[in-house]
């Protein structure tokens, strides 16, 4: 069973392998601009805000994109996706204390059936998303002659399949709603070349490309796709690099790009963002 803490406002649940109860009654496209969100902490009284599934919500990158949507959207309903269940339930009552609904549901993206399970009872709970946000991602250092094919298939699954496999659990119900943003975390190392991370700038290619089919393929079904490239980021993936910490970026400032662009009114798109260390990259 889910273990739930909850109050008239905000809720903790940890969804396991079996599907959860709806505790919430589905919402019908309460939410269609990014602009135009409901006021009031704890969301009492008011028309639902925006769900927002956030993969690889677990720490880094992710779980500062869940703080500042937590933050700047009142209302927000947060959907956090991950494998790793204690620290993904720490991400949520983190977003629950900022006063807004956090849900954990765990899985591993880059598994068809997991992704199944999850998009089930997101819809369950919550009837589907708003604002998909395909962070989730793994980086394994190798040089193309020294990479290993299970390490390739790694960098691929988790980076590239994963997106694949959560955009198609929930950008149908966007498509037929007429709405919704999507997110997909590339990098720079999707944009040019990085010797020593073979499998992950093929996979970080893999994913600007689909981005851009996704782009085309959305655009005239009021979704809107944006591909993130960030450079060198503070997370728990640089542990131990010897960098000093202010030589990266603050992940809360990658985390804010997106919900600046989630704001912008729904007449404009920003199809890419690349953010950079000041210093130059790594
Ligand atoms: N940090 C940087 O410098 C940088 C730069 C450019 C792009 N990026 C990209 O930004 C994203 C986040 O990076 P980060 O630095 O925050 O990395 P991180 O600290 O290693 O966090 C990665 C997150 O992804 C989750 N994850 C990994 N594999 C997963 C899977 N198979 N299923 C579900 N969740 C999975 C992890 O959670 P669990 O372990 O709990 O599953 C964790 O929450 C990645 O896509 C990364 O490639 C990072």
């Amino acid at each position: 069973m889910p273990r739930t803490s909850s109050n008239a406002s905000t809720t903790v649940t940890v969804a396991r392998a079996r599907p959860q109860r709806a505790l919430a009654k589905p919402r019908k496209a309460a939410h269609r601009t990014g602009a135009k969100t409901v006021s009031g902490r704890g969301n009492k009284g008011a028309s639902p805000g925006p769900v927002v599934l956030v993969t690889g919500a677990s720490q880094g990158i992710g779980a500062a994109i869940a703080r500042a949507f937590a933050d700047a959207i009142p209302g927000v309903r947060l959907a956090l996706v991950a494998r790793q269940e204690k620290k993904l339930a720490a991400v949520a009552r983190e977003c629950v204390a900022r006063g807004v609904a956090a849900r954990a549901f765990v899985g591993d993206v880059s598994s068809e059936s997991d992704v199944a399970r999850v998009a089930a009872e997101v819809q369950a709970v919550w009837g589907g998303v708003d604002v998909l946000v395909n962070n989730a991602g793994s980086f394994r250092p190798g040089r193309l002659l020294e990479t290993s094919v299970a390490d390739f298939d790694a960098m691929i699954a988790t980076n590239l399949r994963s997106v694949f496999l959560v955009t198609r659990a929930f950008a149908p119900a966007m498509v037929r709603r007429g709405c919704g943003d999507i997110f997909n975390m590339s990098s720079i190392a999707g944009l040019s070349a990085y010797p020593t991370s073979a499998g992950y700038c093929a996979a970080k290619f893999g994913v600007t490309g689909l981005s851009k089919v996704m782009r085309a393929e959305l655009r005239d079904k009021g979704v809107r796709v944006c591909t993130v490239y960030p450079g060198a980021t503070l997370s728990p993936a640089w542990e131990g690099s010897g960098f000093p910490d202010e030589r990266l970026m603050p992940a809360e400032d990658v985390a804010r790009a997106f919900v600046d662009v989630y704001r912008l009114t729904r007449r404009t798109v920003v199809e890419e963002i690349v953010l950079r260390p000041q210093a130059g990259d790594l």
